[in-house]
């Protein structure tokens, strides 16, 4: 019956229309005649206010990660000017909008869904800053899919997601969204992201009904807030633009990204939302990006309170110019756009241009054909929550977990001796926190708690475990977004935590970050363990006992007196619905921690922003002969406390029969470098190997070392596999100055290893 009434729409939409091109600025994402002669079609029939209406997208108001303005979305809908909405779920309530969408657009222009689906739906995985630390890039795509699986069985077709922001600041709460510090990581991790959310093989074909439309955000430099804060202004060269912030969005685009979505910062002076810089020169005309482009969320109004625009008025002006094609929640396209053409200040074809990106999306994501082609109540109830889902989830949290500290190996947890553990701290019985900030959907009252994960996995052996929470975790009133301090009673359950942990053999302490502490918005600039947890620890401590702290955060954290004073350290992130069962795999040795940081640890605050590719300046400190006058702080060393690419095994491996087969190479050839990989200690396990360069001399200054490949190895106890990495001519160039990719002959340090700070197999090359 749906199929039916799209076709018609289709069918007299096509044949009713002239046929000439009323777009031509315009050039399609999918580079498909047919698609592009029905956008057409249905544009010609199009009034402009049919059209502006398009351009303009609302939230449901349930969810709003800004001011909830009063808006007008009951008139527009009315009017059939609403193009989107977001963040509204399920296949019978966005059936009954999408009807009433199509009751009152006139031309039967079908409503795009969107959400943020950031690492799952309901089925919540770990956050994408942990999954990365998998480095496992096949699991991400996985992740990927599923959660698109779920957002598209019940009604969603357009993801804000992959969050693609490189980030070195620990500061900024959003650091939990993206993979990372590293380009090379990052860039693989989004377009495997990009690849597992849209789904489709042939990027021009989305028209499956769990195809979705991926959205590249925040394009661009959100991530190099001042001060780590949240949309403050970033001011960054275009060298770091080019080797830094652009090549995860260039990459999302070479993997068929649809959709790209507007940072809230200004870059370099100007307002990311209304700038011709990155949306037209680069965008579209470097870049080639047919897809369409979305700001955030009441970007336009905030035009105004960066000083870029006088009015609304002035910011639809400034923003459409830009390039952009749908205006979150300002209302200003829709309020303003009409007037603007009638005073000539912008043109309709401007519109046009917008309103075919947007056309072109609904033609293939198959909306024409049926509107209610996303919503099969059926499908939602077999795919959401199902089994599949849920052991991904267990399998990606346990690929998450970074063992960042096992001192006389008191991990695993044994199960054959008998032993009394102390379970102490606010995270042993959390279980709202798990989820971390961004799960949309999913249900904070399912996730698995420690407590239940620890039991559950000792439940037939000798481990006992006794209780104690020690001290609470501060809360975030979020409508002050100020933490809660309620420190009166700070140490009241010390004391019992105290004998409880003396009453054991070892004390497991569970510790972290409330879930509104990380994200957007929950920037901090002691990055600590909140409240009074350190002290906690200190009064453990004293108790003599071996402690192991497991931790649940979103952001690297400052951990010095930790790390020097506790026996493991187990950053677990917040790992999603499986938590506690992951944790109690990894504690217990049943999976062998693999992951590694994808972001550095800082030692304190004030080394931030301290990252591992960073450049050698004039004055180098060399720690093993430190003198006055050169580049370092007297009250902290240099290096972090846990360097990107680090995270331990309850194995160990070997490195050897490291071999380049040449030491030179010229244009148009490769060096090969083989390598075996050793299990060399007690049980399975999987390393991530690492490569790293260094070009030595350069027309610009380049870092004291690049991530430029790796692999996740699976070895047996006492295996060992050869592994063998290609270094060529694209992996030793940079962008010039002109921002011409080019490679400069001269030498090359090539590091292979567990870490980016682990020294041991260095190689100099020559690019000739
Ligand atoms: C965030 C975006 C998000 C949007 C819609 C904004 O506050 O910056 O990442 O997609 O809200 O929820």
């Amino acid at each position: 019956m749906n199929k039916l009434i799209g076709l018609s729409i289709i069918l007299s939409l096509v044949f009713a229309c002239s046929t000439e091109k009323h777009s031509s600025q315009w050039q399609s994402y999918s580079g498909d005649p047919v698609i592009e002669y029905k956008v057409d079609s249905v544009l010609s029939l199009m009034t402009l206010d049919e059209k502006i209406g398009q351009m303009n997208q609302y939230s449901g108001n349930f969810a709003s990660t800004g001011a909830v303005s009063d808006n007008q979305s009951g008139k527009y809908l009315k009017k059939g000017m609403i193009g989107s909405t977001f963040n509204v779920f399920g296949a019978d309530h966005l059936r009954m909008l999408q009807e009433q969408n199509l009751k009152y657009s006139r031309l039967k222009i079908p409503m795009l869904f969107a959400a943020d689906v950031i690492h799952g739906l309901e089925t919540t995985f770990p956050i994408p800053l942990a999954e990365a630390c998998s480095w496992d890039l096949e699991l991400m795509e996985q992740t990927a899919r599923a959660a698109a699986e779920e957002a598209t069985a019940s009604g969603v077709a357009w993801n804000f997601a992959p969050m693609i922001d490189i980030a070195r600041d620990p500061r900024w709460g959003r650091v939990m969204e993206g993979a990372g510090e590293d380009v090379f990581l990052a860039t693989q991790v989004a377009r495997a992201r990009v690849r597992g959310f849209q789904g489709i093989s042939n990027y021009r074909d989305l028209s499956k009904p769990n195809t979705m439309m991926a959205c590249a955000k925040h394009f661009v430099g959100y991530g190099a807030a001042q001060g780590g804060r949240d949309y403050h202004s970033v001011d960054v060269s275009e060298q770091s633009l080019y080797d830094t912030y652009f090549p995860p969005f260039e990459a999302a685009i070479d993997e068929g990204v649809t959709s790209f979505m507007t940072a809230f910062n200004d870059l370099n002076g100007v307002p990311c939302t209304a700038n011709n810089y990155l949306y037209k020169d680069v965008l579209r005309d470097a870049w080639g990006f047919k897809g369409m482009v979305v700001t955030d969320y009441t970007a336009i109004m905030e035009l105004m309170h960066h000083g870029f625009a006088r009015d609304l008025k002035q910011g639809a002006q400034l923003s459409l110019d830009a390039g952009i094609d749908m205006d979150m929640i300002s209302e200003a396209f829709v309020t303003h756009l009409k007037e603007l053409v009638e005073e000539g200040k912008v043109s309709e074809k401007q519109i046009d241009v917008a309103v075919s990106r947007i056309l072109e999306m609904k033609f293939l994501l198959g909306l024409f054909d049926d509107p209610y082609r996303y919503f099969d109540a059926e499908r939602q109830k077999q795919v959401v929550m199902s089994e599949a889902n849920q052991s991904l989830a267990l399998l990606a949290a346990q690929q998450s977990i970074v063992l960042l500290k096992n001192e006389g190996k008191v991990l695993p947890l044994s199960t054959e001796i008998a032993k009394k553990v102390a379970l102490i701290g606010p995270f042993v019985d959390e279980r709202e926190s798990l989820n971390g900030e961004w799960a949309i959907k999913g249900d904070r009252s399912q996730s698995v708690t420690l407590r239940e994960g620890l039991e559950a996995r000792y439940k037939d052996s000798k481990v006992q475990f006794a209780y104690a929470e020690g001290t609470e975790l501060p809360l975030l009133d979020r409508s002050t977004m100020k933490a809660e301090k309620d420190n009166q009673d700070a140490e009241r359950g010390f004391a019992e935590a105290v004998k409880v942990a003396k009453a054991s053999d070892i004390i497991l302490v569970a510790m972290g970050e409330n879930f509104h502490w990380s994200g957007e918005a929950a920037c901090r600039t002691d990055i600590t363990l909140p409240g009074n947890q350190r002290e906690l620890l200190k009064a453990l401590k004293q108790t003599g006992k071996p402690i192991i702290l497991v931790l649940f955060n979103g952001r690297p954290l400052d951990l010095s007196w930790e790390a020097e004073h506790v026996d493991a350290i187990v950053e677990a992130w917040y790992p999603g619905l499986m938590a506690g069962h992951a944790v109690a795999d990894v504690l217990s040795g049943k999976v062998n921690p693999s992951a590694k940081l994808v972001m550095t640890f800082p030692r304190n605050v004030g080394q931030i922003p301290i990252y591992y590719n960073a450049k050698n300046t004039g004055r180098p400190f060399d720690a093993k002969a430190p003198s006055d006058y050169k580049s370092s702080y007297i009250d902290v060393d240099n290096t972090p406390l846990y360097p990107f690419g680090h995270g331990l095994s309850y194995t160990s491996f070997e490195y050897t029969n490291i071999m380049l087969n040449a030491e030179s190479f010229g244009k148009g050839e490769a060096v090969k470098l083989k390598a075996d990989i050793v299990n060399s200690g007690d049980c399975d396990g999987a390393e991530i190997v690492q490569l790293y360069i260094r070009d030595r001399v350069a027309s610009l200054t380049r870092p004291v070392k690049e991530l430029k490949d790796f692999r996740k190895v699976v070895l047996r106890k006492g295996e060992t596999k050869t592994i063998e990495f290609t270094i060529d001519e694209a992996m030793l160039s940079f962008r010039d100055k002109n921002r011409k990719q080019i490679t400069e002959p001269g030498e090359f340090d090539i590091w292979l290893g567990a870490s980016s700070d682990d020294e041991s197999n260095r190689f100099v090359i020559s690019f000739k």
